[in-house]
């Protein structure tokens, strides 16, 4: 058993830095990326407030497919480029949505979602996946939000 267990009266960017060496912590020495991106989506949902959904997206060829998460079933592929998945992942750069009903194209999988965060993990200068966290809060993500989620996909980059 891992207890691990969120300072949520911290701000922000420190909870994000704790959030990201948890994560560091919490998968070093294992090589399962499969096992690593399962706990990972498990502390995301453990450490940052008011998500309907929170796991990762894999770029296999040219398009996404599912990977392990936290929240209702899902889609489980989305095409390079479309919705804001396949938007971050196309373009290499997060994707901060305040309300997904009006970003055009938006997937919608769970129909509480009000607000999206799309991050890409790089590896080797090559986009291999997506972290994507989804709340029922519209404006629920800012820009430390996506700094904080930036940082964590930059230490388990080589992990999943
Ligand atoms: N809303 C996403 C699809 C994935 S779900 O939110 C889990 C999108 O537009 O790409």
């Amino acid at each position: 058993m891992f207890d691990l267990t969120p300072d949520l009266t911290l701000p922000k960017p420190d909870l994000y830095a704790d959030l990201a060496s948890a994560a560091e912590g919490l998968t070093l020495g294992e090589s399962d990326g499969v096992a690593n991106m399962a706990n990972i989506a498990a502390l995301i949902w453990q450490w940052v407030p008011d998500l309907n959904w929170a796991g990762f997206y894999r770029l296999l060829g040219d398009e996404l497919v599912l990977g392990p998460f936290c929240g209702k079933p899902a889609c489980i592929r989305i095409a390079l480029g479309k919705g804001v998945c396949g938007t971050a992942a196309a373009s290499a750069a997060s994707v901060l949505v305040p309300d997904v009903h009006a970003f055009p194209g938006h997937i919608a999988c769970d129909a509480a979602s009000a607000s999206e965060l799309v991050v890409p993990v790089i590896r080797d200068g090559q986009v291999i996946a997506v972290i994507d966290l989804d709340s029922p809060l519209t404006g629920r993500f800012d820009a430390q939000d996506q700094t904080g989620v930036e940082l964590l996909a930059r230490r388990i980059a080589d992990r999943i």
